[in-house]
């Protein structure tokens, strides 16, 4: 899914013959910042730290596997997004990538607005002070209660996906005596470059109301007759881990088309258009994100050049990264429990968490790195596979690394670049508990989602 080949080895590694790795050039005990929290490093020790903090002392307060998010990245990475776009635009961090109470606290804090896609998420955010008229609710199939509550609440925005939701959400706040500001979702055709599960923009899906056959333009005629709706803008997610910003230049290019169409049927300007989130971060060294600062500058110029050409005023962009600002800021922490050579193929790493932690590997052929972290190793490298203890033979972690040729049992090591989608698709297979998140900053670490236990899964076994 990261759409380099494993900076080690060949991509196709599976289907090569022994000898075909090649040992990496690159020292095994370095840490790339491009795909680690930025306050992580070594001691004196070799050990791995972050915010000032020795993971061997994080692994002996708070147990392995841990996610252990590091705060001032977190928020540097916010503040970042919101710098880049300034006051004419809006930044919603998508939750769906990592949510938790104080997260939403943070982006409070750093001026972010936030976006939900469920009545969890929505009381988690309500529940951390997020003022309500800052958060997008989102979702393909929002529940009636779920928009009555979102509507109740006074978010900011709804963003409508079909044509009855349109229906729904304007009946709900019109039997609420209200006006619900809405956007509209569509979808603009564009072949997003990633993984078919994480791209959003081509028709034959679920999300959004498709531009062809004039069916965005029906939307909004319907959404500008109803009473209980205020249609502020349009909205056009296209994907996921995305670094090619072609897929945005036309989506912007089709948005603009239809807003220019709106005026010209119905003589009104939507003040706002949203491009979705979807930038793509490194997963390994291969990965070469954009800064917020370029997306910020080339998204604007896109919407401004397009505005300027179809003689409309330049909308207000938002947009929602989620991955691109919380993904880099964790990573998980493993102790490795099980060495197991396999003569003429690879050794597999087993570790005390898995695809309960970290599904993506499985799900989207995601690639990670790896380092260990309790202690540096000048041994020569080999190539292993960081596999779970899930009863399935699926349950990757990292499909190809390096590591030290001396990795033992009792080791901790350390996936980069978790933030993001690891904790909050995390389940309980195997009735594995799930691990807990911890942040560290300036020295200091805190349990923000604390590991789940045999009485949290019993107390919902009832029967
Ligand atoms: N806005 C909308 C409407 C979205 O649907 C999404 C992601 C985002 C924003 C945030 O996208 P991001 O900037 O985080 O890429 N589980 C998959 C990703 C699914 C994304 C779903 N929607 C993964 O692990 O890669």
């Amino acid at each position: 899914m990261s759409r380099s080949a494993h900076p080690a080895g060949p991509r196709h590694a599976d289907v090569l013959p022994e000898g075909h790795y090649t040992a990496p050039a690159e020292d095994l005990n370095a840490l790339d910042p491009k795909v680690w929290a930025h306050t992580v490093g070594r001691d004196a020790d070799g050990v791995v730290t972050v915010g000032g903090i020795a993971v061997t002392q994080l692994a002996e307060e708070y147990g392995t596997p841990a996610y252990v998010l590091d705060e001032a990245d977190f928020r540097d990475r916010a503040r970042a997004w919101r710098t880049a776009f300034g006051n004419d635009a809006d930044v919603f961090y998508a939750g769906k990538a990592f949510l938790s109470r104080a997260v939403v606290r943070w982006l409070h804090e750093e001026g972010l607005n936030l976006d939900v896609c469920s009545g969890g998420e929505l009381a988690t955010a309500l529940s951390a002070g997020m003022p309500a008229e800052r958060i997008a609710f989102h979702g393909n199939n929002k529940s009636p209660e779920e928009i009555e509550r979102a509507v109740r609440a006074g978010v900011g925005r709804i963003v409508l996906d079909s044509f009855q939701e349109i229906v729904r959400v304007a009946h709900i706040a019109q039997s609420l005596g209200t006006r619900q500001r809405v956007q509209i979702r569509i979808t603009v055709g564009v072949e997003a470059h990633t993984h078919e599960f994480i791209a959003t923009a081509h028709e034959d899906q679920k999300f959004g109301i498709p531009l062809a056959g004039g069916q965005a333009a029906e939307a909004v005629r319907r959404a500008l007759q109803l009473d209980g709706l205020e249609v502020i803008g349009i909205h056009s997610h296209i994907g996921s881990q995305i670094f090619d910003m072609s897929g945005f230049e036309v989506a912007a290019h089709r948005v603009v088309g239809l807003l220019k169409d709106i005026r010209d049927e119905h003589g009104v300007e939507l003040p706002e258009i949203d491009l979705g989130g979807g930038l793509g971060i490194a997963y390994t060294s291969d990965d070469d994100p954009r800064e917020p600062h370029e997306i910020a500058k080339a998204l604007t110029e896109i919407v401004t050049r397009e505005c300027e050409a179809a003689r409309l005023a330049t909308p207000r962009i938002s947009v929602e990264p989620g991955r691109a600002i919380v993904g880099p800021t964790a990573f998980t922490l493993y102790e490795v429990g099980t060495v197991k050579p396999l003569e003429g193929l690879r050794t597999y790493v087993s570790v005390d968490g898995g695809m309960s932690d970290n599904i993506r590997t499985a799900l989207y052929d995601a690639e990670y790195s790896v380092a260990l972290a309790s202690r540096t190793s000048d041994a020569e490298p080999m190539l292993v596979r960081v596999v779970g203890k899930h009863c399935e033979s699926g349950d990757i972690v990292v499909k190809d690394a390096f590591l030290p040729g001396d990795l033992a049992p009792g080791d901790l090591i350390a996936v980069p670049a978790t933030g993001a989608y690891c904790r909050s698709m995390a389940s309980n297979y195997n009735h594995v508990l799930r691990p807990p998140v911890v942040a560290v900053r300036d020295g200091a670490a805190r349990v923000i989602v604390r590991r789940e236990t045999e009485d949290d899964l019993l107390r919902l076994d009832v029967g």
